[in-house]
């Protein structure tokens, strides 16, 4: 028995990292997987099949079922195209894993338009596109259903050198949130992963150099987990996954301080006053 016997996985980006290992864990797990990569380079350029096929392969070697799109999830035709093939190949959807990605880092100087066009196509359109169409087959099949999104470290914290990535990756949180929120009369949940893998993306940055230990086979049984019914109760929800370790991201408001008189209206003299209070979280 696998924890997703009979289920429908569509995983973006899946031709290779993070995508690919959980691509092969659902599998594994009882998974019909559609896997998704527009084979393209580390910056969004080019195209191939290549990526997609080789995991394709690798799932039916081991004997499990599994079917290629090649589409790319930052177009309004790629994301149908691929709702299609699902619905085509399998008949139904039931998880969708958001996964797809690229980088093109500058600092914020440096930063042009198709630069950060490029990265919120990818990451925060595609998560879109993609997210809505699944949700519309899976409130067409009678409700239910999972849907796992990516941010990362970046999107919730920041980080030098990515303000288009982190920008795409914060609203992939805020999309997150409020898709949990509409999307639950359907019972269909939608959370978050922020990994922290070494993959193309991240393999030459200087903390893998030391703490290569952190990889996507640390990452698939998150995704596996908010998938399945083992998190049946949980929605709206960032999951962290560092190498061996687990933690939740979550946005805290502090509990503030109301403002005696003028009908509540501060002045800035008054905030700078009191700001040691209003930010204590
Ligand atoms: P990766 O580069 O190995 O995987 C991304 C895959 O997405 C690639 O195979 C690429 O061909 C595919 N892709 C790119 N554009 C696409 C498009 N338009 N349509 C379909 N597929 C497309 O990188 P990795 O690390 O596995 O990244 C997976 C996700 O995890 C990304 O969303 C990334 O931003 C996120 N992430 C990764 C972190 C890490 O430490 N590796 C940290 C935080 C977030």
């Amino acid at each position: 028995m696998g924890l997703l016997d009979g289920k429908v996985a569509i995983v973006t980006g899946a031709g290779g990292g993070i995508g690919r290992e959980t691509a092969l864990l659902f599998a594994t797990e009882g998974a019909k997987v559609v896997v998704n990569d527009v084979g393209s380079e580390r910056d969004g350029s080019g195209t191939g099949k290549a990526m997609a096929d080789r995991v394709v392969d690798d799932i039916a070697s081991a004997g499990g079922v599994a079917a290629p799109s090649y589409d790319s999830v930052a177009t309004q035709e790629g994301a149908d195209s691929l709702i299609k093939t699902a619905v085509d190949r399998f008949g139904r959807i039931d998880i969708l894993i958001n996964n797809a990605g690229i980088l093109r880092d500058k600092t914020l100087f440096k930063m042009d338009v198709p630069m950060w066009d490029a990265v919120i196509a990818v990451h925060l359109t595609g998560t879109f596109l993609c997210t809505q169409g699944a949700a519309r087959q899976m409130r067409a099949q009678g409700g239910g259903g999972a849907i796992v999104n990516t941010t990362s470290v970046s999107g919730m914290l920041g980080n030098f050198g990515q303000t288009n990535y982190s920008a795409a990756k914060a609203g992939i949180y805020g999309l997150t949130r409020t898709a949990s929120i509409e999307l639950q009369k359907y019972g269909i949940r939608v959370n978050a992963v922020a990994p922290i893998a070494k993959t193309r993306m991240t393999e030459d940055l200087p903390m893998f150099a030391k703490l290569g230990t952190l990889t996507p086979e640390h990452v698939a049984p998150a995704h596996l987990f908010l998938a399945s019914e083992k998190s049946a109760e949980i929605s709206g929800q960032v999951l962290s996954v560092a190498g061996g370790k687990m933690s939740i991201y979550k946005v805290v408001e502090s509990p503030g301080k109301f403002k005696e008189g003028n009908n509540g209206v501060w002045t800035a003299d008054e905030i700078a006053e009191h700001w040691e209070v209003i930010s204590k979280v």
